[in-house]
């Protein structure tokens, strides 16, 4: 498996410490943890294997304006770099259950970004294991990325952390 580049933000919450949980499950040799606040077009380039973390802090209408943790600069970022031939995967933190309606919608909104441009994700995970209403992430009836709830799952979020990184770690380019 080539070097992944995990791409995270917010810095210093439960984004940043779920990406530090997936880079010990990768192992510490296999991957690159980079906070958005470092990150720019070069150091997406760098790499062919790709995991974007991205927390859903919402307004009671979820839209693009509430993008936080770098993600307003870099989504757009995002839309001008050459992602062809990369593996890209998404999880997203999220809280089910005061906000139902808009579980995790950042996560679809980076994946709305990264389909624009041709490239599908890998890592998708099945709804049936969450409690929401709605979700922008949710296409197809399958979630773009893993669904991180650690406000009201923490308890489930080892198993399903380990779950998908053993799936993504199959379909990342050798
Ligand atoms: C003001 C605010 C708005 C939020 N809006 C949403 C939301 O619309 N959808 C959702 O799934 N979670 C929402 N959350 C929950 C956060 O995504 C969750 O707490 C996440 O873990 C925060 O990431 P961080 O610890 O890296 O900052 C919101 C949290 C806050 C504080």
């Amino acid at each position: 498996m080539k070097k992944v580049g995990i791409f995270y933000g917010p810095a210093g919450g439960r984004t940043e410490s779920v990406a530090k949980r997936i880079s010990q499950l990768l192992g510490s040799e296999n991957n690159q943890l980079i906070s958005l606040d470092n990150a720019g077009k070069d150091d997406i380039n760098e790499y062919e294997n790709i995991i974007f973390g991205i927390a859903t802090i919402g307004k009671e209408t979820w839209d693009a304006e509430s993008l936080e943790g770098g993600w307003f600069d870099f989504m757009p970022l995002l839309e001008n770099v050459d992602l062809q031939g990369k593996k890209i995967a998404l999880y997203g933190l999220g809280d089910h259950v005061r906000w139902p309606k808009h579980f995790v919608d950042a996560m679809g909104q980076l994946y709305a970004t990264i389909k624009g441009k041709g490239i599908d994700t890998i890592g998708k995970v099945s709804p049936d294991d969450y409690t929401f209403d709605e979700s922008e992430a949710l296409i197809d009836d399958m979630f773009v990325g893993l669904p991180v709830d650690e406000d009201f799952e923490p308890g489930l979020t080892d198993l399903r952390i380990k779950d998908w990184v053993d799936e993504i770690k199959k379909q990342f380019n050798d």
